[in-house]
């Protein structure tokens, strides 16, 4: 018998009954059913809502339904549609009349909203950890690397002079932005919506304030009607894992490239690549790959849950319990992804030769170039186009402007002298961008001394 059957006169169809039941994913939700169960049971007591000792038998089996899910001691069943009453029906089964009582003031609405937000509100910590982690790696690599100089690239051609550490930090401050978004989300998502029953509360006191508390709420939601049919906490959730994983999508991207032999800025740890099962040569950034592909599966779970509920009138609606599997594989997949692309990257080898050899062509000097000239009083526009007609000379002789003599300089502008060539050094195109922000040693000094701070508030 369903505990919803008393107004219907024939059995559920065992098609409808499978395609009804979300016993087989949001069974992951026990532990918090068994919470809010808990909570509410013991408000109800405190309430008077039912007699004290039978709240008290309750929560001892509710109790003692955790540990026996937790070991596996009993089944959960689609003939009991979802996590919550197969719960409720293991404990009916166990305390008889009392465990009858535990329903009072409360709808399954109210139920799933708050153990859902109680498993994401948990997952949260975990996934800010990680980012932190990754923060550490990525400062530990630009430490080690604040002189390798490497190209910065626009439209993917050699731009400006930077290096490795000044590229890091560019990462690491797309996770620190990742972390505060996770922040302020589970600071959104903290408000409890136990209590809202099936839309529109109870006439029951129900003290809803006591249940946030026993929670870890800092409140309870404002309107019942919104606390059952938001599922904003998820979507902002989801979102938030989207952006995280565009972040390690793009670094994927790069890793890939620099692993090429086109490239050959990094060398992969052996640990952290694979072979073909018929090149003998290969070694794959399988790693990265994956890290770039399954960026797809967590766009996917935002844009299933957007759609799911961009329609629905209010309060709840059964639609609503396609929200789950979504979160459930973005966790899974984020949860997966921030360890093993940490540790890749942690133990990845910098290769500084072929970084400055690739900086050293594609004139990537050519700004400073005109700095030069400007910095002795000629306009901007007039040094960008004497360098440009430089450039072109250095492209039909096969030079580049650091071995172009300085007769050839000079028959392009006066203005050139011998100490051109030291102006055009990598370091000093480096070492001169000591803005705010910028690739010199003591501007990224500053940008890890700032995210180390970032970690340590934590
Ligand atoms: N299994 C449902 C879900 O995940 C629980 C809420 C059901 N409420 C209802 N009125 N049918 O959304």
């Amino acid at each position: 018998m369903k505990l919803w059957a008393g107004r219907f006169q024939k059995e559920t169809d065992t098609l409808v009954n499978d395609f009804n039941s979300s016993i087989t994913f949001d069974a992951r939700l026990y532990q918090e059913d068994i919470e809010g169960s808990i909570a509410h049971a013991a408000m109800l007591g405190k309430q008077g809502i039912i007699e004290e000792h039978e709240a008290e038998k309750i929560i001892d089996g509710l109790k003692a339904i955790l540990e026996d899910i937790k070991a596996e001691r009993v089944e959960l069943t689609t003939d009991n549609e979802d996590i919550h009453m197969n719960v409720e029906s293991l404990l009916t089964g166990r305390l008889g009349e009392t465990g009858k009582r535990l329903h009072t003031a409360r709808s399954r609405n109210d139920q799933v909203a708050v153990d859902f937000r109680l498993f994401v509100k948990r997952e949260i910590p975990t996934i800010i950890r990680m980012c932190l982690d990754l923060e550490k790696v990525l400062v530990k690599k630009a430490q080690a690397n604040l002189e390798t100089v490497m190209p910065g690239y626009t439209h993917l051609q050699r731009a400006q002079p930077t290096t490795f550490a000044h590229y890091m930090m560019a990462y690491a401050n797309m996770f620190r932005r990742d972390v505060t978004r996770l922040e302020d989300c589970l600071e959104r998502m903290d408000e409890c919506p136990l209590g809202a029953g099936a839309l529109a509360t109870s006439t029951y006191p129900v003290d809803r304030f006591q249940t946030a508390a026993a929670l870890g709420f800092k409140k309870p939601t404002d309107n019942s009607m919104d606390s059952v049919s938001d599922r904003d906490f998820a979507i902002e959730f989801l979102s938030a894992c989207s952006i995280l994983m565009m972040h390690l999508s793009r670094f994927s991207e790069e890793i890939v490239l620099w692993c090429s032999w086109e490239f050959k800025f990094v060398e992969l740890d052996d640990a952290y690549s694979t072979g073909s099962s018929i090149m003998p040569q290969k070694k794959n950034p399988d790693v990265a790959e994956l890290v770039r592909g399954k960026t797809g599966r967590v766009y996917g779970s935002l844009i299933t849950l957007l759609t799911v509920m961009k329609g629905l009138p209010l309060a709840y609606n059964k639609d609503m319990q396609e929200d789950k599997e979504p979160v459930f594989d973005a966790i899974d997949t984020v949860e997966m992804c921030l360890p093993v692309f940490t540790a890749m990257l942690d133990t990845l080898t910098v290769l500084p030769n072929n970084m400055r050899k690739a900086a050293s062509g594609g004139f990537i000097n050519a700004t400073d170039c005109a700095d030069y000239l400007t910095k002795k009083g000629m306009p901007f526009r007039e040094a960008y186009m004497i360098v440009g007609r430089l450039v072109n000379m250095c492209i039909k002789t096969g030079e580049t402007l650091d071995t172009l003599p300085l007769k050839d300089f000079r028959s392009i502008s006066a203005a050139f002298d011998e100490d051109v060539y030291q102006a055009l050094e990598l370091k000093t195109c480096v070492n001169g961008r000591r803005v705010y922000g910028g690739p010199a040693k003591e501007a990224v000094e500053q940008q890890i001394a700032n995210i180390q701070a970032f970690i340590e508030a934590r």
